[in-house]
Order: structure tokens, then C-alpha cells, then sequence
């Protein structure tokens, strides 16, 4: 026999495994709840709107024909990104300056930490829906 009880037989002890080694699965995030945001011609290329999605509010854009939700709220300080200009891509942030490219979420300046946070998009028909993910269970995009 392999691994804790198994070493817990051959030392003679019928004893539970201690706690520490017992794992519990991992809660599963929520799934998404999608909410409508808008319809699809409200986001032309260039477009972007300021919606709220279970009390949070959300940024989407559309960056040369794909669509992002980002919180509204600069990685930096959290001032309200639709505030930012945007060229090429590139979010600059109104309060401090700092600018992020939408497609990747990589801050460009300055190059290091923090970046923007997709949220879960998806189109259905001329609908546009978001959901919100909490940091820390947000899935892999
Ligand atoms: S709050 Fe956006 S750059 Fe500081």
C-alpha cells in the first residue's frame, strides 16, 4: 500500500490520516451568469460602453472588430478606465497615465504588472452578454 495510510498501516497505527493530508476539492466557481449588455450594432468598431453586471460596472469595447469586458477600473488605482483614451489597442489611463493593451491585457506603461482583467463575452444573435468573475476564481482566457 502506497502513500499516507499506507505508511500509517506499516507503522501499526489504524489512525486517521492527520488533517493536514486530507484534501477537500477545491470549491467550483459559480458558473457565469451571463447578463445582456447591449445589442451588437451599440459596439461598432471603436464603440464602448459603460454597463453594470451583478453590480459591478463593466467596460466593453470593441478593439478593431472584437469585443472585451474589462472592469471599469484601472488596474493601477482603480479610476474608471472609460474615462481612458484609447488608440491602437491601447487603453491610457486618464488619472496617472498608465496604458494597457486591451487584446492581450498587458500593461505597456510601465511594462511591468498589472494588467487588465478579461471578463467572460459572448455574443448571441445581436446580443452582447457579460459575465462577472471574481479575481480570484476568473477563468482562463
Ligand atoms: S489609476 Fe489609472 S494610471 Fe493610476
Amino acid at each position: 500500500m502506497n502513500g499516507l495510510l499506507g505508511w500509517l498501516r506499516r507503522r501499526g497505527s489504524s489512525a486517521e490520516p492527520p488533517a493536514a493530508a486530507v484534501t477537500t476539492p477545491a470549491a467550483d466557481p459559480a458558473p457565469a451568469a451571463f447578463v445582456p449588455v447591449a445589442r451588437i450594432e451599440e459596439l461598432p468598431p471603436g464603440g464602448r460602453k459603460l454597463v453594470q453586471v451583478g453590480g459591478h460596472a463593466v467596460l466593453v469595447l470593441n478593439i478593431g472588430g472584437a469585443l472585451y469586458a474589462v472592469p471599469n477600473a484601472c488596474p493601477h488605482r482603480n479610476w474608471p478606465l472609460s474615462e481612458a483614451t484609447e488608440r491602437a489597442g491601447v487603453l491610457k489611463c486618464v488619472r496617472h497615465g498608465w496604458e494597457f493593451d486591451v487584446a492581450s491585457g498587458r500593461g505597456t506603461w510601465p511594462p511591468f504588472g498589472y494588467r487588465l482583467r478579461h471578463l467572460p463575452l459572448r455574443v448571441l444573435g445581436d446580443q452582447v452578454e457579460v459575465a462577472w468573475v471574481d479575481p480570484e476564481v476568473e477563468l482562463a482566457h
